[in-house]
């Protein structure tokens, strides 16, 4: 029996980790600005919800690595999480920098013909709530290039592609644990993401044979970017947006 064909990939080869890696604020509209001015047209970001429901990036569950504010950011409302200072931590050059709804991120990539990878990152508990705010937000806009979605909580992606059937689903895995290519199929994922020591020869042919896209995170090292190109990935997440041309 012959493979089934991958789905169409409309994405470039490399992508910005979080806007632009370590350049700018994780995950900040200034991020964003730093890796478009290094040629990058795709970004990955990590959505989470506010106690509110209001989509936002930030990547940790907690607010003090990235922010002014203290505890738990699921916690919180909007309102309050919109004051705080989400650049300061990283240089007094971004002091004032906030966090972007993504609503922001979606505009500024519509603005600059640039596409977008949107990570749901839950709180835990949050998976479903979460996945379902993501895609709702998601199908209220038009897109050129449809955004891709991913997660590593499968229950996440699962609340999305209920609301959202058509937006296209990744997988991220920090290994190729045993169930991973019947998940990636339960959930009519197009790819998977995984982390980028996890991808050899036999996964990479077997995802191949899945029809399954196949991208890894994060890729910051000349060496491990030609195994994987080698590999034949489709595309690559990386920090390091000054070193890599896109
Ligand atoms: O989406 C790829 C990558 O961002 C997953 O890991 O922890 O950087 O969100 P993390
Ligand atoms: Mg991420």
């Amino acid at each position: 029996m012959s493979a089934p064909a991958a789905a169409p990939w409309p994405y470039p080869f490399w992508i910005a980790h979080r806007g632009a890696g370590r350049l700018a604020p994780e995950n900040t509209l200034a991020a964003f600005a730093v890796g478009h001015a290094h040629g990058y047209r795709m970004f990955e970001c990590d959505a989470r919800l506010s106690a509110d429901g209001e989509v936002f990036l930030l990547h940790d569950d907690r607010l003090e690595r990235t922010t002014d504010g203290r505890g738990e950011a699921v916690e919180q409302p909007w309102a309050a999480l919109a004051r705080l200072d989400a650049g300061a931590w990283h240089g007094s050059r971004h002091a004032g920098e906030r966090l972007p709804r993504l609503v922001e991120v979606l505009a500024f990539c519509r603005e600059r013909g640039c596409m977008l990878n949107v990570e749901i990152k839950p709180a835990p508990g949050d998976e479903i709530r979460t996945g379902r705010r993501v895609a709702e937000v998601l199908s209220a806009e038009a897109f050129a290039t449809s955004p891709l979605l991913s997660s590593f909580a499968s229950a996440a992606l699962a609340a999305a592609a209920e609301v959202a059937p058509a937006l296209p689903r990744g997988l991220l895995l920090e290994t190729f644990r045993a169930a991973w290519l019947d998940e990636a199929r339960a959930l009519g994922c197009v790819a998977v993401i995984a982390e980028c020591a996890a991808w050899t020869p036999p996964t990479a042919a077997q995802a191949a044979a899945a029809g399954l896209r196949r991208l890894a995170y994060t890729v910051n090292d000349e060496a491990e970017a030609e195994r994987l190109r080698a590999l034949g990935l489709d595309s690559l997440i990386t920090d390091r947006v000054d070193h890599f041309v896109p």
